[in-house]
């Protein structure tokens, strides 16, 4: 917090850009809220969290999806370089902010579920390390279910991992029926409500 008088710009400074992001989110959240799912961009409790269940990339890339305004973003760059971060994003005024905040970072504009397409120098290769989703998963009917998760560890190795956080204690996909192995590792309060987060992984063998 602020400790003497010469901080205040800085203060200020961080105040209304706080401000901004939260006045930019809810606006869009009131334009689609079921897409959006969330009244105000993600805590940094929620962030941490995420980032702690991140494996070490190497040289790949870690995609996220459904990035609103990067406040995961913001604890993934502990992990790697802005220009090693890959986000997706459908609604187009977050999209532009992602643009501004990381113009380093490739930002997608565009539907996760069309991801193949999207971004198709990824498709069947293992250039991808790990993704983060914070899309409303658990709104799509089976079969989007079924070709994001193929499409996602399509662009994963072996070890491709999915990680979403969700308002949901259950998993938010049919694990048995998508071939995926799921555990819930851990959960935070965004104030209104408690989130959780599922981390997936291919299921080996047939
Ligand atoms: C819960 S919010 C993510 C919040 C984000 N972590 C933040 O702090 O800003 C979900 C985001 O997913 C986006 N979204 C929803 N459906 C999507 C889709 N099919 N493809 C890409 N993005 C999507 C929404 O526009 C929204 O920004």
């Amino acid at each position: 917090m602020l400790e003497n008088e010469q901080e205040l710009p800085q203060f200020r400074q961080a105040v209304s850009s706080i401000l901004r992001e939260r006045r930019l989110f809810l606006r869009r959240w009131l334009a689609h809220p079921l897409r959006v799912a969330a009244m105000f961009p993600s805590s940094p409790a929620l962030a941490e969290l995420v980032a702690g269940q991140l494996p070490d990339p190497g040289e790949r890339f870690i995609l996220e999806v459904g990035a609103g305004t990067g406040a995961i973003t913001r604890a993934l760059l502990r992990l790697v370089p802005e220009e090693r971060l890959i986000l997706v994003e459908l609604d187009e005024e977050l999209c532009q902010w992602l643009k501004n905040r990381f113009p380093r970072a490739t930002v997608l504009c565009g539907n996760a579920v069309d991801l193949p397409r999207l971004l198709p120098e990824a498709r069947d290769g293992g250039s991808i390390a790990a993704i983060v989703s914070g899309i409303p998963i658990v709104q799509f009917p089976m079969a989007v279910k079924r070709a994001f998760v193929d499409s996602v560890f399509a662009m994963m190795g072996q070890d491709g991992l999915l990680l979403q956080y969700t308002y949901l204690p259950v998993s938010p996909l049919p694990c048995r029926r998508l071939g995926l192995d799921a555990r819930r590792v851990g959960g935070v309060s965004d104030g209104a409500a408690r989130l959780f987060l599922w981390r997936f992984t291919r299921r080996a063998g047939p």
